[in-house]
């Protein structure tokens, strides 16, 4: 099994849904860094389960304890170990899937591979393991910070309602950031806001669930990130967001749209912006050649509906080899997209600052 993500900034995520708690360790992270409890908090707390309507009602308060690596506030270059205690479990909930596979869950195969499931909302593989991934990815976002990188991800579409992208201010990411958390979905747009909630409330009311798509974006990262030929930065992004449960699909840059374009208008020409080479457009999405070119970082990722939903589905019975029928009946989120936003944007701060780290533009003491 692996759980284990990177090569120098090394993140280890431990711990079950039903468990007594779940956490983190974070192991090459550099010296010098201040860190506090809140300096996490406030991330864990965009992605715990029963903030709002439009979520899960498993209400976990996901309070982040660090228990070492920390000394006088900052960071001592030992591993850092993170801790979110389990508090609002209901294994009752679970008891009819002892033997139902949960469909395009990871039930059955998970039971085929290791013999038995811990039922109780998948264990291990439950959504509720990216919560330490926000934890290490904090971290990682803090050490990007004393370099002036940010990371922002929001919502682009959910149940096929789509943003209005020309609307983006992207000069003020302070300014960006309060407009996204000012709606339960995420997104920076308002008025495309308010037509995806109501399309999630509808699917929950439907017993059903939806999907959406996620950007994420990596301001001021330097060129020359990225190690190739098999370490390219694309290719650890790609594995980095393809890690996130229920991730079904991932571009860079134009993605998709760039094999319906001309080499003319894929091209990306390069210009002189005060005195520094830059692109005149940005279809590479940040990186050429898994290197890093100084544009910013561009990425999206597609999330399937939430697999577990109240209708009744055909599945087996995997004890008496029977077809049956499920109804789900446990707490789960009509649409996992608002709440994998911080975790789309911790991943990929794991990959820069592991990248970061591997070229020396970020030392092992600060
Ligand atoms: C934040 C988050 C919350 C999730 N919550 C649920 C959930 O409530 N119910 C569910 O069926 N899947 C949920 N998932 C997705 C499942 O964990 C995932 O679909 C399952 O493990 C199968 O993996 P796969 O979809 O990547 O194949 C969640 C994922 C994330 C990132």
């Amino acid at each position: 099994m692996s759980n284990t993500f990177g090569t120098l900034f090394k993140l280890t995520t431990w711990g079950e849904s039903h468990g007594p708690a779940i956490g983190c360790i974070i192991d090459g992270c550099p010296s010098g860094l201040t860190l506090k409890a809140e300096d996490i908090q406030k991330d864990l707390d965009r992605r715990r389960p029963g903030q709002s309507t439009v979520t899960t009602g498993r209400n976990e308060p996901d309070k982040a304890e660090i228990l070492s690596g920390i000394f006088e506030g900052k960071t001592t270059g030992t591993p850092i170990s993170i801790q979110i205690k389990n508090t609002d479990q209901d294994p009752s909930k679970y008891a009819n899937l002892k033997t139902l596979v949960r469909p395009s869950q990871a039930d059955y195969a998970w039971r085929e591979k290791y013999g038995s499931i811990d039922y109780r909302g998948g264990g291990r593989y439950s959504g509720r393991e990216t919560a330490t991934r926000v934890a290490g990815g904090a971290i990682a976002k803090k050490i990007l910070s004393t370099q002036n990188i940010e990371i922002i991800a929001y919502t682009k579409e959910i149940a096929g309602v789509g943003i209005d992208t020309d609307i983006i201010d992207y000069s003020n990411t302070t300014k960006l950031k309060k407009l996204i958390e000012s709606n339960l979905v995420r997104s920076p747009d308002p008025e495309a806001a308010k037509i995806m909630e109501h399309a999630i409330q509808q699917a929950k009311k439907d017993s059903d669930s939806v999907g959406g798509i996620i950007e994420a974006i990596a301001f001021n990262v330097p060129a020359g990130l990225g190690e190739p030929i098999f370490d390219k930065i694309s290719a650890d992004l790609a594995k980095a967001m393809l890690t996130i449960p229920a991730v079904k699909a991932f571009e860079i840059g134009a993605g998709l749209e760039l094999a319906r374009m001309r080499g003319s208008q894929a091209n990306d020409a390069f210009t002189i912006v005060n005195k520094k080479i830059r692109t005149e457009t940005n279809n590479s999405g940040g990186i050429q050649g898994g290197i890093t070119n100084g544009m910013p970082i561009i990425i999206r990722i597609a999330l399937k509906p939430t697999a577990s939903i109240a209708a009744k589905q055909h599945t087996v019975d995997i004890k008496k080899n029977k077809n049956a029928e499920i109804q789900i009946i446990g707490r789960h989120d009509p649409c996992i997209v608002p709440r994998a936003v911080p975790v789309a944007e911790a991943m990929m701060a794991l990959v820069i600052t592991d990248h970061a780290l591997m070229t020396g533009k970020i030392q092992r003491k600060l």
